[in-house]
């Protein structure tokens, strides 16, 4: 399996002047820099030790979980207007249509599965600890098949779905239920402050110091089921080559930042990533 670009015929010269700075450069100690992690990266072909994956909702599309945007104009947002259902001002206007959104959302959640491209990922990241290897998973999804699948340490980048926070006292509790303007926070007691877990539009990403630092350590970054249209996620496949990571793509339709990755495989996620991690553990 080779993740790397392949070499057009004209780029031997310059292959070989990275290989020979490369020597020049291999004694240095630690914190390898981005050069040095450019031509290691494409020199050795063997399993990758650090994976960066970010998933989207199109690895969730097969358990049932809507995607937002599709080029059959068939996503949430082809429906309904994101600037009235996921903003702080629209929770702010009219907090009833915001929590019967995202009510149903719950719901829908509660009676879906993982599926096999969740499994696959939870199996990687047993493999790969293992084998002393890492695997980091960040997902902007707000539900959590990645868990109940079996993967560790998921980082929600855009919250939780079955989290519930109090703008009052900041308290975050597991909540099951529909959420109501008149629920009553059980750690400070204020009613009308809770709010879903999640991150709206306008609003700062979750853990974002965890994932930079997560992505400069890796060898590989993967992105699936992602449409490369919101920021800040969009931007991690420039991030991971100006580290000189290799990049790959795994989704169903291209998306808007394909030209970005190495490596693009297309197809429904129940079946290119167990095919993906299956080539990754083979070596
Ligand atoms: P999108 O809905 O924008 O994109 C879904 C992607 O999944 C597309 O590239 C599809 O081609 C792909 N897809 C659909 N079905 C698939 C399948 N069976 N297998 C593999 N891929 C499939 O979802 P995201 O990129 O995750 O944010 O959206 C990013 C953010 O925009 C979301 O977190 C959400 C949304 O607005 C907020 O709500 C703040």
């Amino acid at each position: 399996m080779s993740f790397g670009r392949k070499l057009a015929d004209g780029d031997g010269g310059h292959y070989r002047e990275l290989i020979s700075e490369a020597k020049n450069r291999y004694h240095r100690p630690a914190a390898a820099c981005k050069l040095d992690r450019l031509v290691l990266a494409r020199k050795t072909p063997t399993m990758p030790q650090s994976i960066f994956v970010l998933t989207g909702a199109g690895i969730s599309a097969e358990s049932g979980l809507g995607t937002f945007r599709d080029k059959r104009g068939e996503g949430i947002w082809a429906k309904f207007d994101p600037m009235k259902l996921a903003t702080p001002e629209a929770f702010a206007r009219d907090p009833e249509t915001v929590l019967a959104f995202y009510d149903l959302r719950r719901r829908n959640l509660l009676n879906a599965e993982p599926n096999a491209a969740h499994r696959a990922l939870a199996r990687l990241g047993q493999a790969m600890t293992e084998r002393g290897g890492r695997l980091t998973l960040v997902t902007q999804n707000i539900d959590d098949l990645h868990e109940r699948a079996g993967s560790a340490r998921v980082i929600h980048m855009h919250g939780e779905l079955l989290k519930a926070r109090c703008d009052g006292c900041v308290a975050v509790r597991p909540w099951l239920g529909d959420l109501s303007v008149s629920d009553v926070c059980p750690d400070c007691g204020r009613a009308g402050a809770l709010r879903p877990h999640v991150v709206w539009f306008g609003e700062m990403p979750m853990r974002m110091g965890e994932i930079d630092r997560a992505l400069r350590k890796a060898d590989l970054f993967v992105a699936i089921g992602t449409s490369g249209a919101v920021y800040p996620a969009a931007g991690f496949v420039a991030d991971a080559r100006a580290c000189g990571l290799r990049t790959c793509e795994i989704n169903l339709d291209a998306a808007d930042n394909a030209g970005l990755f190495d490596e693009q495989r297309l197809g429904p996620a129940s079946v290119t990533v167990p095919a993906w991690v299956d080539e990754v553990l083979d070596g």
